[in-house]
């Protein structure tokens, strides 16, 4: 076979071919994206990851590369040689860059033949999910998908390149090992050398880079694969990516300005997006009260009104009893959503109750009045009073939840996104990115029935609220923080407990007794009892940082071979049985009956 790089022949992409190379002699290697034949002539679209380059096969000019290319399938794999040739101009293409141009084809070499792909090849046809995770290979063919991965490539090259000029040091952490709590549940690896002993998959490498700390190395950065077996959506993926980052001797300033400089570089270097002088800060309980989350979307108004003074002499039961229990009650602005039928209001309840709500009650405000099955209960001045509250107008549709705290804030927080997106408040708005910061340190787990950390058990208390950890620790803050991007956590971090003993008061406070401590945690202590510096760190979701930024709805779309919502590998079929033998050796007994 004649090696196209040592002939006189150039090797070109199907992306790179210009007017200015009319005349030159080329070498373009590809697959067959489109045949077409032509009053005599043959056609084809050559394609690679650069582009699509248009080749011509004239029997007149070269009858045998003609005669192969009438033969030519979807997806064959094909080198051509020929000249490049200025288009007629009725033919020239606008659309793509290489549209000016195509190749006069001499010669042909079919590399490889192909079955006809299982999926289309092209960005403007839908396939199915499933059929694009089983033929991801074919899936990765389209621009799109390579266009993902080349944005991927690119955030990551950035954030390298920024870390190593602030000195941080590349440093892998081991994937088999202990179980670090993050919350999720763990993915276990049995160990063959200790019987009934399992490595955890980590969640994150948050000890080991706090250990790192310890050792001196100051700076620590890794790009670093995550694993966490919780129920997935379209943000989360089991097996997923982290920037992680760890620093010592810095306060939670220093941590945000050189993390807030990083996603600066990233956007500034790989997307046109404009960014604000500075991303603001907001702290958690503002975040709560105005938008119900900790990851307020805040590129439009719509803001929650607790309404609980207002209505409190109300008789109306449902708010009534909800007081009552210690909950709450607020209110959400649906504007011009007045119109709505009763079956779409049966469908934004039925939407309220997927986030545990008992109900929704509603006001329709009209030019002649208000409409509500609810307004019976209140007297004219609470009526007066609750559309100030939202700022109503005629025209729009008032939502209400009665509940505990945490499920009203829930519901009408993801009401709110729901009646932004119905009502087009997120169209042509700037990108909002912020801090929130001073979340508490723990909250109550109702079900678990005692303290969890909101962050993770490392993180340290706010200063000024250490009194608190004794007398009401739920009112304590922390030192955490989380950078919120349109809605979406797209990284978390706090200052962490370099002082053993204030890391055992934490664990005590999460029910983690000191027998307890010492078996999950004891290096950790004996870590930080041997001159442990300040630190603390951050992690940003690569993923989820490069989904965004890609302009996809899913974290699939940016990850070469993802899982699917069951957390299986439709490519592999994983995670698939395995052999009595192998279970034997591990010492492991599958409950699982055929
Ligand atoms: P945290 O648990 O907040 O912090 O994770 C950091 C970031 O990782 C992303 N992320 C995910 N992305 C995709 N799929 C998932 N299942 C998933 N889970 C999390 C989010 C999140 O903001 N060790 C700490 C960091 C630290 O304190 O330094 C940690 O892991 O974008
Ligand atoms: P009921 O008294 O249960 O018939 O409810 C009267 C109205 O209040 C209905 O429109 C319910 O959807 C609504 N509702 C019920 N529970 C709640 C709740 N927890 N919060 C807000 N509205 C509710």
């Amino acid at each position: 076979m004649t090696n196209p790089l040592a002939s006189s022949w150039r090797t070109h992409t199907c992306g790179d071919l210009r007017a200015g190379h009319v005349g030159q002699r080329v070498t373009l290697c590809g697959w067959v994206h489109r045949r077409r034949d032509h009053g005599g002539l043959t056609f084809i679209d050559l394609r690679d990851r650069y582009g699509l380059t248009q080749v011509v096969f004239n029997p007149e000019h070269a009858a045998e590369a003609h005669g192969g290319a009438h033969a030519l399938r979807s997806e064959y794999v094909v080198r051509v040689q020929g000249t490049v040739t200025a288009r007629p101009t009725e033919t020239e293409n606008t659309n793509i860059p290489t549209g000016m141009v195509e190749v006069m084809a001499d010669a042909l070499t079919v590399l490889n033949g192909a079955e006809t792909p299982a999926i289309p090849i092209d960005d403007a046809i839908e396939a199915n999910e499933s059929n694009r995770l089983t033929y991801r290979y074919l899936d990765l063919r389209r621009p799109s998908m390579q266009k993902n991965l080349v944005l991927r490539h690119n955030v990551a090259r950035v954030v390298r390149g920024y870390l190593e000029r602030s000195g941080f040091l590349e440093i892998e952490t081991p994937i088999l090992t202990r179980s670090t709590p993050e919350g999720a549940r763990d993915y276990l690896v049995p160990s063959r050398t200790v019987p009934g002993g399992f490595f955890a998959l980590p969640q994150s490498p948050q000890l080991f880079k706090q250990m790192l700390m310890v050792a001196g190395m100051d700076r620590y950065y890794q790009i670093v694969r995550c694993f966490r077996d919780e129920d997935l959506r379209a943000d989360r993926q089991p097996e997923f990516t982290q920037i992680d980052v760890e620093m010592s001797f810095v306060d939670r300033d220093v941590v945000m300005e050189v993390m807030e400089g990083m996603v600066r570089e990233v956007f500034a270097k790989v997307s046109s997006i404009p960014l604000p002088d500075q991303f603001p800060r907001m702290t958690y309980d503002e975040a709560v009260r105005r938008f119900g989350t900790d990851r307020p979307d805040t590129r439009f108004g719509l803001e929650l009104a607790d309404l609980s003074a207002i209505v409190a002499n109300c008789d109306f039961q449902v708010f009534k009893g909800a007081l009552a229990a210690g909950g709450l009650v607020k209110g959400l602005r649906a504007p011009g959503m007045a119109g709505l039928s009763r079956k779409e209001l049966d469908d934004l309840t039925e939407f309220c109750k997927t986030y545990k709500a008992k109900g929704m009650a509603w006001i329709k405000v009209t030019e002649h009045g208000l409409e509500s099955p609810i307004a019976k209960f209140f007297d004219a001045d609470t009526l007066a009073a609750m559309q100030r509250a939202l700022a109503a107008e005629p025209g729009d549709l008032l939502l209400f939840i009665a509940d505990s705290r945490q499920v009203v804030n829930d519901t009408l927080a993801n009401l709110r996104l729901h009646v932004a997106r119905r009502t087009g408040q997120l169209d042509g708005k700037p990108d909002s990115l912020l801090w929130v910061v001073d979340f508490p340190l723990l909250e109550y787990d109702g079900e678990a029935k005692r303290h969890v950390a909101l962050h993770h058990p490392f993180t340290a208390p706010h200063p000024d609220d250490m009194a608190l950890l004794d007398s009401a620790p739920t009112q304590a803050r922390s030192l955490a923080y989380d950078l919120v991007w349109n809605g979406t956590e797209i990284g978390g971090g706090s200052i962490r407990n370099h002082d053993m003993a204030l890391q055992q008061k934490v664990f005590g406070l999460l029910g983690i007794d000191r027998d307890e401590a010492r078996a999950k945690f004891g290096f950790l202590l004996d870590a930080l009892s041997f001159g442990a510096p300040p630190h603390g760190g951050m992690a940003f979701g690569l993923d989820r940082l490069v989904m965004l930024l890609a302009g996809e709805d899913s974290i699939r779309d940016v990850i070469a071979f993802p899982k699917t919502q069951k957390a299986t590998c439709l490519l592999t079929q994983a995670p698939s049985r395995v052999d009595d033998a192998q279970l034997k050796e591990l010492y492991i007994k599958s409950a699982v009956v055929d």
